[in-house]
This record gives structure tokens, C-alpha cells and sequence, in this order.
């Protein structure tokens, strides 16, 4: 499953050999069961879910996702939604732009970034990567190697693809579609969502919950999985020598528990 109709194409010519057991269904997984209703599927053996953005997505200028590149100011994964970062670039206000980027991105300048892209958009509608990317790095004093955009790039794609949302609803509602014993893995891409990823799972996976306020421990109703992975797995220094955006994938894996 995959928001983006390139992804899907990419995948099933890749994927042509196994035609019989491979089936891609178009969609937000946030939106799984819904999708999934005319396959006919009513549980999984394993649920593994790659998230955030793609290499396709980032290497094609075109979609508007490397600010290394020129291209629309875009970053839909699902083309046919609405909204692209230039809209929300061009009609939110300040107050909105700062809490975007200081929530989705930790950018610590976000206040004097929101403040440079008001004014810079009263004389110029901001359309494209570049001429955003460098209204951003002159409103950013310089920070190590980091390019001065990266992080409202981040805030901006989250934004733009509710990502956030989407990871919550999906985890909300996948383990009740795990078979016994069937696993869920999760691999994300930054602290944002392994927090979430990492929240969820310790609160699926714990017999009890204790609160101050409570005299003693109670049973936690919504125990159904177990935790595989304690600590996340990351990709060792080879993996990353020879595909280095593995550096910040981090997976996590969880079981649910026996009939
Ligand atoms: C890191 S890539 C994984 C690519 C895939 N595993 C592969 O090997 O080609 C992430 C993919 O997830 C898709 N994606 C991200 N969030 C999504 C969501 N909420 N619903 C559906 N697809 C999503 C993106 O469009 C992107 O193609």
C-alpha cells in the first residue's frame, strides 16, 4: 500500500515475478482497513510498514522535495490531495508558520524563519524549492554542516502529508488486524516518529498501568501485543556505507500475544 500512484507503479514492475502473491493497493494507511476490504483480508501474519519519504521521491525535482533541487515548492506523497507546501507557505500566518516548524521540524530559528517568509511573500508568491530554501538560509545564522533548510523541509513534508496523524491512526488501529502470534514492524525515520512508534507500542504491550493518583496498578485493557525489540534496530555501518539515507531508519517490532 502506498499513497503515491509512482511508488505502486515502481513496485509492481519490480515486483512482477511474484504477480501471484503481490497485490498493490493505492491509499493512506492511516485508511487500511477500508482499503484493504476488497482483497477480501481479514487479518495478517505480519504488518511491516516503511514510512516517511522515498529515494523515487526525493531524487525526482519534479515533486518538490529536495531543497538541493529546483522544483515546485510541492512534497505531496499523494499527488491528487489538495494542498502543496506552497499553499500552506503562501496563506499561513506567522503565529502558524512558527508552530509548524518549531513542532514538526525542533528548528530552533523557527519564529525568525516564519517572520522572513511573511515578508518575502508580500512581494513574491513563493513557488518553488530554491527560492524557498533561500529565504529560509537568510533568516538562519549557519549551523554546522546542516543545511540551514533541513529542518522546515522536515516540518513542511510532515505538514503537507499529515504524517504524524496518519502513523497515530494507523497504529491505533492495526493491532486489532494481527492474527495471533502475528507480528507488527515499524520503520520511521526520525525522533518525531519513533517517539510516537515507541509510546504506542510500550502502552499496547504493558499488563498494567499505574498512576499516582491510583492506590495500586491496574490491568491495561488494551494489552495485546508483546514487544520483540527492546531497544530499536538500526542499520549497521556497512548497511549505511552502502545506502547511507539508512542511517536514520530505526525499526521496531511487537508480537500479539496468543489466542
Ligand atoms: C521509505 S519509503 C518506502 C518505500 C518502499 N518500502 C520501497 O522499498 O520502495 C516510504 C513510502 O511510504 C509512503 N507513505 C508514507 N506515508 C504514507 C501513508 N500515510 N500512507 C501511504 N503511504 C505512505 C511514501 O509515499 C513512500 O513511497
Amino acid at each position: 500500500m502506498d499513497q503515491d500512484e509512482n511508488a505502486l507503479k515502481h513496485a509492481t514492475e519490480r515486483l512482477k515475478s511474484y504477480a501471484a502473491q503481490f497485490c498493490a493497493l493505492r491509499g493512506n494507511f492511516r485508511h487500511f482497513p477500508q482499503i484493504i476490504e476488497e482483497t477480501g483480508v481479514s487479518g495478517f501474519d505480519g504488518m511491516l510498514v516503511d514510512i516517511g519519504v522515498s529515494s523515487h521521491q526525493l531524487d525526482d525535482a519534479g515533486r518538490g522535495f529536495s531543497f538541493m533541487r529546483d522544483g515546485p515548492l510541492d512534497l505531496r506523497m499523494d499527488t491528487q490531495s489538495p494542498r502543496t507546501a506552497a499553499d500552506i507557505v503562501n496563506t499561513a500566518d506567522e503565529p502558524e508558520l512558527m508552530r509548524l516548524f518549531f513542532e514538526y521540524g525542533e528548528e530552533p530559528n523557527a519564529r525568525r524563519i516564519a517572520r522572513a517568509i511573511i515578508k518575502a511573500r508580500a512581494t513574491r508568491r513563493i513557488e518553488t524549492t530554491l527560492q524557498f530554501a533561500d529565504i529560509v538560509a537568510a533568516a538562519s545564522p549557519k549551523r554546522g554542516k546542516r543545511h540551514p533548510a533541513t529542518l522546515v523541509f522536515q516540518a513542511l513534508r510532515i505538514a503537507v502529508n499529515d504524517e504524524l496523524a496518519a502513523l497515530h491512526d494507523f497504529l491505533a488501529a492495526a493491532p486489532r488486524w494481527l492474527k495471533p502470534g502475528g507480528r507488527l514492524a515499524v520503520i520511521s525515520f526520525h525522533s518525531l516518529e519513533d517517539r510516537i512508534v515507541k509510546q504506542t507500542l510500550q502502552h499496547l504491550s504493558a499488563p498494567f498501568l499505574d498512576r499516582p493518583e491510583w492506590p495500586e496498578p491496574r490491568k491495561n485493557p488494551d494489552c495485546v501485543l508483546k514487544l520483540v525489540t527492546r531497544k530499536p534496530v538500526q542499520a549497521t555501518p556497512q548497511e549505511i556505507e552502502m545506502n547511507p539515507r539508512a542511517r536514520s531508519a530505526v525499526l521496531r517490532v511487537a508480537e500479539h500475544l496468543p489466542a
